[in-house]
């Protein structure tokens, strides 16, 4: 483990909270009136959700999906299963999906595949981090934190190896490696 001045900030707290509202404040304009299911991903989403449902100033619903694509590992092996689904309705719900990192795009392309099976009136897919640059396979995103090209992050709900989730900013766990090019499960 190693402590948070080992870590190199990305993103602030205060830069996280602000673009948070901002989001939020999107939503809320662009769902009025609609019957509005806020679907967080478990476990990364979890702070990131708990911020911006506080932020859309309109009555929704809260559920939670839990998906496995990663293991304790670093990079994605292209597989993922849900390992606890939603148990809301949202057959005529208009959903929002909230995701900590879109990566390679394999996670959201599954579930959104898996969403239009319970016949929503529309799915979007919010998340706080996009990596575009790593992106394997096309997925939309309809609003979008940040955009960071590289690194392996940590922190606001994102972890190493189940650490460093409750650190309030967002961090780099190895820049000296990520420098170089390598991630940390190839050292
Ligand atoms: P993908 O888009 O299917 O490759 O996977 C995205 C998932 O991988 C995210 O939901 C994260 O849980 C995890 N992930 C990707 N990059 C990072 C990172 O930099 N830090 C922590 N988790 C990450
Ligand atoms: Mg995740």
């Amino acid at each position: 483990m190693k402590t948070v001045d080992e870590l190199k900030l990305v993103i602030s707290k205060e830069d996280i909270n602000n673009r948070v509202s901002e989001i939020g404040e999107q939503i809320t304009r662009e769902y009025q009136d609609r019957q509005l299911a806020v679907i967080g991903i478990l476990k990364g989403a979890f702070i990131f959700m708990a911020d911006l449902v506080r932020k859309i100033d309109l009555p929704l619903e809260v559920d939670f999906i839990r998906l496995q694509s990663y293991g304790s590992g670093t990079e994605s092996a292209g597989q993922v299963r849900i390992t606890k689904d939603v148990e809301l309705p949202l057959k005529d719900k208009h959903v929002v999906i909230v995701e900590d990192i879109v990566d390679t795009g394999y996670t959201l392309k599954y579930l959104k595949q898996v969403l239009s099976l319970h016949q929503t009136a529309s799915v979007k897919i919010c998340c706080l981090i996009d990596k575009k640059e790593r992106r394997k396979v096309d997925v939309d995103v309809d609003y979008v934190g940040f955009e960071v090209e590289k690194g392996f992050l940590v922190g606001y709900g994102l972890d190493y190896d189940e650490q460093y989730r409750q650190l309030p900013g967002i961090y780099h766990l190895n820049p000296r490696y990520e420098a170089k090019g390598f991630f940390p499960s190839e050292r």
